[in-house]
């Protein structure tokens, strides 16, 4: 099971993507030389941005004769940067590279021709023998490879402050389930914490969601959600959905001018005692100089153990970058050992390449790195591996309404809509 989850979010990928031909009718070609790198980022703060130094301090060493700019776009997620990347490239004005998602995101892209095949250079750094083939697979599309995996993270986790949960005599373990999670929420929201389950603004909660599905409709269910063969409008969605307003109800009113520090942070100081977020949160917390299974805990969403909800942060060679051979130069210091190293050390996920040392890791990324071996692998919606970008803002557009206005039904005819007018585009074009 757990490959086919992976490769299946990848033949969706591939099914939706047209020719890698820009639709002004150009190639996507190689760019200049000389000049300025410009790498594109969503990285601005904490451990995020601590992993993107790293990245170009390596780089500034190893190409002393280069000039990188970095742009980070602020806003967790790329929900920002995203849309700026796309308006650069529409302008003919392309970054030497930006950051993307592995699957279904780098479709919106390809399908344009905005980006260059690199398989070349995979070849030239042994790239095929050191990343995951199914995460490869989900780089290319008709045998070009389109990007450089920099890591894996996890998004189906929870963090919690064990402080607050032994105040209220709650355990420090997972609850078996999403209603005997409900329970414990009960309890802490009837004790007086306003709001148990931390959270922010709306992609955040396009995060939860995701875990709630997989969590309700189990890994093949929630896979077969990206691809035709789960039905969006089946009861088992309802109750999904139900689960997911009963969530809500014990999150902060204040969630929608938050992003994902803040949300963490109210974990940290106590004022919550949850938080769903993907595993760079640990970084953030070890940079505030809290101790993993000391002052903050975790584990899967419940109903999730066995699942790794899956994404890996990729940098692209766009059509026509500026600074040819520098954005090469990027690229290869993202997929080297060494900058894979660099890079996840500070930023808290674990290393694409698989013959990095478990040794050299903390105590979280050591866990993440057995689950990645032995879970059953599904791609992360929220973080690009499911589905376009332009079916996830559909989507990130019902939830966002959800959070103004709870209304189940209403919620699951635009996830329904969503997901038609997105599967029929896709058919369409393949
Ligand atoms: C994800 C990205 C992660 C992290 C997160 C929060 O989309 O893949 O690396 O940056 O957003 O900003």
């Amino acid at each position: 099971m757990r490959r086919t989850a992976l490769a299946s979010a990848a033949i969706l990928a591939a099914a939706t993507m047209l020719t890698a031909c820009g639709d002004d009718g150009s190639d996507a070609s190689s760019g200049s030389s000389g000049g300025d790198v410009e790498v594109m980022t969503w990285w601005t703060e904490g451990g995020e941005k601590a992993g993107l130094d790293a990245l170009i301090q390596l780089f500034d060493s190893q190409y002393p004769d280069q000039h990188l700019v970095s742009t980070p776009i602020a806003g967790g997620g790329g929900g920002n940067a995203k849309q700026e990347i796309m308006q650069r490239l529409t302008q003919h004005d392309p970054p030497s590279s930006f950051q993307g998602h592995a699957g279904g995101e780098l479709q919106d892209y390809i399908n344009t021709g905005r980006l260059q095949d690199i398989s070349s250079l995979y070849d030239e750094e042994g790239w095929n023998h050191v990343f995951p083939p199914d995460l490869i697979d989900m780089l290319t599309y008709q045998g070009a490879i389109y990007s450089v995996p920099a890591n894996i993270h996890r998004a189906n986790l929870v963090w919690a402050n064990p402080q607050v949960l032994k105040d209220a005599g709650l355990p420090l373990t997972a609850p078996a389930s999403i209603d005997d999670w409900v329970d414990d929420l009960r309890q802490l929201q009837q004790g007086g914490m306003k709001a148990p389950l931390a959270i922010a603004t709306d992609w955040t909660q396009v995060h939860l969601l995701e875990t709630v599905l997989i969590s309700d409709l189990g890994p093949d269910g929630y896979t077969g959600l990206w691809d035709g063969s789960t039905d969006w409008g089946s009861p088992e969605i309802t109750a999904a959905l139900e689960d997911y307003a009963t969530l809500m109800t014990f999150t902060n009113d204040n969630r929608v001018s938050l992003d994902w520090p803040e949300s963490s942070g109210m974990v940290a100081d106590g004022e919550s005692a949850y938080t769903v977020m993907g595993d760079w949160v640990p970084a953030s917390f070890d940079r505030m100089g809290l101790k993993p299974l000391k002052d903050y805990v975790w584990w899967p969403v419940p109903g999730t153990a066995g699942v790794f909800d899956f994404l890996a942060d990729s940098f692209t060679l766009p059509a026509n970058a500026p600074d040819q051979e520098g954005a090469e130069d990027w690229l290869r210091v993202v997929g080297s050992a060494e900058g894979q190293k660099e890079f996840n050390l500070a930023k808290g996920s674990i290393p694409a390449r698989t013959d990095a040392d478990p040794q050299d890791y903390g105590i979280y990324q050591q866990s993440a790195m057995q689950d990645f071996a032995s879970d059953a692998i599904v791609p992360s919606l929220e973080h690009g591996a499911a589905t376009s970008i332009a079916w996830l803002n559909q989507i990130t557009s019902a939830v966002g309404k959800f959070s103004a206005d709870p209304d189940v039904g209403a919620f699951q005819d635009d996830l329904v809509a969503a997901a038609q007018e997105n599967q029929q585009s896709a058919a369409h074009e393949s």
